[in-house]
């Protein structure tokens, strides 16, 4: 498989226009932090070419992606710079404040991504707006991607019989360290930008319109690595890594390893939406930084510098190339339990149970109590069947990566289909 990430995605720009919802009103009422009102089409930035470019000065895309659509952007849309994974326990106190949480951070996810002016307030009162992208927000390629978790389905809300068919909770792998605090919740936000401040200012904005309704479980920020040289980005052990995706351009091969679809036997109002995986994935650098080259290439299956499958000898071969193992039935070439090659075998037998779509990025938090490094994955991967994902990370269980890595957290999310218009909003399936 190629390296497919599409090209520059398309041009054009959400709508900031939408009545809030009742709880939105409530905060603002009830005199939240923030308190702004959905940003009028006029003044986006973007519907005017010369302001959008001298606002994008710092290289932050003045064009908004798409928010509406039949699918949520952040799934298939090509992965951004920064990327911030928060997990919520949800408070709202029934189905009528849950639907009202759900409005609410439609309307402020829709304002978000737009961009644009925030709304002014006299300076006797608090700034309807964090200031953090001055006065002008630029939309600088914003997604806020909303997701499930298998306890949003318990008795509280009477959603048990609209529970997506493969949603549970994560249960530990058999080298698994889960740390409660870092696992699971009602509701996953993925939020990714371009900028640090971009993401921090959406996280702020949502935690101050959703006061009451929601609390924060868990959160990881986390970053992409720019190519080096070129190619596939590098994760913290100085592999390309994301190189074998599919081509989410390829709405067949998307609607067949990705999109649930309609008439199935997963409930109606999922069609559109996927299954999503987070796994906080700690890396054992102090350790890895001992372990020869030529074995680090063996333990992964791809060669570090290149990216190349383990057969190209050239320093320059393409990390485009595929990895073959029909010539190689003993693992002399790739070993049977390199990382690659237990991932996605190649036989028929896992045929079914070998492709996903990855998105993950690379976090860096502050060290343990034992002055160790606490950096690694926030592993982020998307498919149509959740067993998909479970069946490749059992045969994982077995790579020769195991004692370099310690997955510590993360959760099994169902992440929603799109909001498709000004009167849609998240979860209007699943909540009526
Ligand atoms: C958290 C630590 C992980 C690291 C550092 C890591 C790193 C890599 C690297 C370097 C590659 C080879 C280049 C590429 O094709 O992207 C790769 C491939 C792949 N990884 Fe991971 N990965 C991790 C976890 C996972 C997990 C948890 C899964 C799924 C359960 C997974 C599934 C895959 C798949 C499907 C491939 C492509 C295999 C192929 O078709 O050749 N990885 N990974």
């Amino acid at each position: 498989m190629a390296d497919e990430r599409p090209p520059a995605r398309e041009a054009g720009r959400g709508n900031g226009e939408c009545p809030a919802g009742a709880f939105a009103r409530r905060s603002f009422l009830q005199g939240a932090v923030a308190g702004l009102a959905g940003a009028t089409g006029a003044s986006l930035l973007g519907s005017d070419p010369a302001l959008a470019d001298k606002a994008s000065g710092d290289n932050a895309s003045p064009r908004p992606i798409p928010f509406h659509g039949y699918h949520q952007a952040g799934i298939a849309t090509p992965p951004q710079t920064i990327g911030t994974f928060a997990a919520f326990d949800v408070t709202a106190s029934g189905r009528g404040e849950l639907t009202d949480l759900f409005r609410t951070l439609t309307v402020r996810a829709r304002f978000l991504i737009a961009g644009g002016t925030p709304e002014k307030a006299p300076s006797s009162s608090p700034p309807p707006d964090t200031g953090i992208l001055g006065p002008e927000a630029v939309p600088d390629d914003l997604t806020i991607t909303l997701a499930l978790g298998a306890t949003l389905f318990d008795d509280r809300y009477g959603l048990a019989d609209r529970k997506p068919v493969q949603l549970i909770t994560m249960a530990p792998f058999l080298h698994d360290d889960l740390d409660a605090a870092l696992s699971h919740g009602d509701l996953l936000v993925q939020i990714c930008a371009g900028h640090r401040d971009t993401t921090v200012r959406a996280i702020l904005d949502i935690l101050a319109h959703t006061n009451g309704a929601m609390r924060p479980r868990w959160r990881v920020n986390a970053q992409r690595n720019p190519p080096r040289p070129v190619g596939t980005p590098r994760d913290w052990f100085g592999f390309k890594d994301g190189i074998a995706n599919p081509d989410t351009t390829n709405t067949a091969r998307m609607n067949q390893l990705v999109w649930v679809q309609p008439h199935t036997p997963e409930p109606a109002w999922t069609a559109g939406g996927t299954y999503q995986v987070i796994r906080i994935v700690h890396f054992n650098l102090e350790k890895w930084q001992h372990v020869p080259l030529a074995q680090q290439e063996r333990i992964f299956g791809r060669r570090k510098d290149s990216g190349a499958p383990m057969y190209a000898l050239s320093e320059n071969a393409s990390d485009t190339l595929d990895p073959i193992y029909t010539n190689d039935p003993q693992g002399l070439i790739t070993p049977l339990n390199s990382h690659i090659r237990l991932a996605n075998p190649q036989t028929p037998q896992t045929a079914s149970t070998s492709a996903i779509l990855r998105r993950s990025y690379d976090y860096d938090r502050s060290p343990d109590v034992h002055g160790n490094l606490d950096m690694g994955h926030a592993f982020c991967c998307f498919q149509r069947e959740l067993d998909t994902y479970i069946t490749m990370q059992n045969r994982l269980e077995g790579e020769l990566l195991v004692p370099f890595i310690s997955p510590r957290g993360g959760g099994y999310f169902f992440a929603l289909p799109g909001v498709r218009n000004d009167q849609d909003y998240y979860a209007r399936g699943l909540l009526t």
